[in-house]
């Protein structure tokens, strides 16, 4: 029998609305008191394995000791201080050492707080790119099935249609084209045919590379994204990648693009960026992208600015984020990672219902062939001690990248041992 719930837990839950949750139906949630390191220690006293890393924020795991001891420092100085007209060092020092780590000429930081609202700045950025040239008709963006790029109004035009909840909000989202990546000799051929009559509609291609996450962490090829660079290059479009998710080491590289060896035009970032401290995003352009704004004309400016961007907290916490990255050896790590996914999942292969195992860099993935009750799966989960939280028929493990050999196999074994009981 677990302990009842903290009074904080049962006075104010009548007062919360919960993200992508039915209020009525969906299993309470659980009281968090603290977390340490790849744990989450609920109210209860239970520490659950984390497998998800908070939503693939927490790279270096919960409360690294440097990161917090960067946001106590700045927190003394100066918690945030608006960034319209002012500047501080923590965002100048962030925006210099990320141009530094991205490739090519991607050296334009536009901060934001969260991913959602990053991407939406790459969208505006390069619609007003367009206007800016005195163009007034690309206006549109070609984005792919299975795709994610948040749950703002925008963001969802350019998620997966099925995803992005196309059909209940139509009239609201602007219209987009949204095609199959194109891998095979069918998806090459329609997406050649989308550019061919559509392109001079078209502001730009937005893509997650390499992993399309949240809309069922399916993975592709390199080829693709030298592909999507190509047609870029042809019909004159700014391509965008969205590496909220696979940014800072997941795909087993710093940045995904770098595997592809592609610069996009615009890169957004997030999730990782503060090591999951604190929210913070940037949209980062290249030189030939901020170009296009820098004008004697006030109205070609970019207009666009979050109230807390740039928050000095956050950007703190994201140098110290960056130091870890510099001081602590991760993409030998998540190699390690890698490996251990692959040897620790394999044996669901053979347990009915899985319709396939697959491992990129620190992210593995059990498709199901169905799920009757995610809800049932997932309390599963914490029963075994795991904080695991399958969506769909996708259950995976996005680990933070300090974890050790032993909790790597704790989350595995209750993957197997879940799935294997029905
Ligand atoms: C690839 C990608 N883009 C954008 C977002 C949206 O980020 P946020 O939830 O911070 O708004 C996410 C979040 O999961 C994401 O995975």
């Amino acid at each position: 029998m677990s302990a009842p719930p903290p009074e904080w837990f049962t006075a104010g839950l009548p007062h919360i609305w919960l993200p992508y949750t039915q209020m009525k139906t969906n299993a309470p949630p659980l009281a968090v008191a603290r977390t340490c390191d790849t744990r989450i220690v609920l109210a209860d006293g239970r520490a659950l394995v984390d497998g998800i890393a908070s939503w693939w924020t927490a790279c270096h795991g919960y409360n690294h000791p440097h990161i917090q001891a960067a946001m106590q420092r700045q927190l003394e100085e100066m918690p945030h201080v608006m960034f319209g007209g002012a500047v501080h060092e923590p965002a100048l020092r962030l925006a210099r050492r990320l141009s530094a780590m991205l490739p090519g000429d991607l050296d334009r930081v536009f901060f934001s707080d969260s991913g959602s609202v990053s991407v939406e700045v790459a969208l505006k950025m390069a619609t007003q790119y367009w206007l800016n040239k005195g163009v007034r008709t690309r206006t549109k963006f070609l984005a792919f099935n299975g795709g994610y790029h948040g749950d703002t109004i925008a963001t969802m035009s350019v998620c997966d249609p099925l995803e992005g909840m196309h059909s209940l909000y139509s009239g609201l989202l602007p219209e987009n084209y949204i095609v199959d990546l194109p891998q095979d000799a069918a998806s090459i051929d329609a997406f050649e045919k989308i550019l061919e009559r559509h392109a001079d509609e078209l502001a730009g291609i937005i893509v997650e590379p390499l992993v399309q996450g949240a809309g069922g962490m399916r993975f592709h090829d390199a080829e693709v994204l030298r592909r999507l660079r190509i047609a870029a290059d042809k019909y004159d479009l700014l391509l965008i990648f969205d590496e909220i998710f696979t940014g800072f080491g997941r795909t087993g590289s710093m940045f995904a693009c770098e595997q592809a060896d592609v610069v996009p035009d615009i890169i957004t970032l997030s999730k990782a960026l503060t090591g999951g401290a604190v929210g913070l995003a940037a949209t980062i352009a290249r030189k030939g992208v901020f170009d296009a704004f820098w004008s004697d004309d006030p109205k070609a400016a970019l207009m666009h600015g979050p109230t807390y961007m740039a928050n000095a907290l956050g950007c703190a916490a994201a140098n110290a984020c960056l130091d870890v990255f510099e001081r602590e050896p991760r993409l030998d790590q998540i190699a390690s990672i890698s490996r251990a996914l692959e040897d620790g999942l394999a044996p669901c292969r053979v347990l009915p219902g899985v319709a396939d195992v697959r491992v990129r860099g620190a992210i593995g993935v059990v498709e199901l062939e169905h799920v009757e009750n995610v809800d049932t799966l997932k309390s599963r989960f914490v029963d075994a001690g795991v904080w695991i939280r399958p969506f769909g028929r996708i259950v995976y493990l996005t680990p933070a990248f300090t974890i050790d050999e032993a909790d790597l196999k704790t989350l595995t074994d209750a993957i197997f041992n879940v799935l294997n009981s029905g």
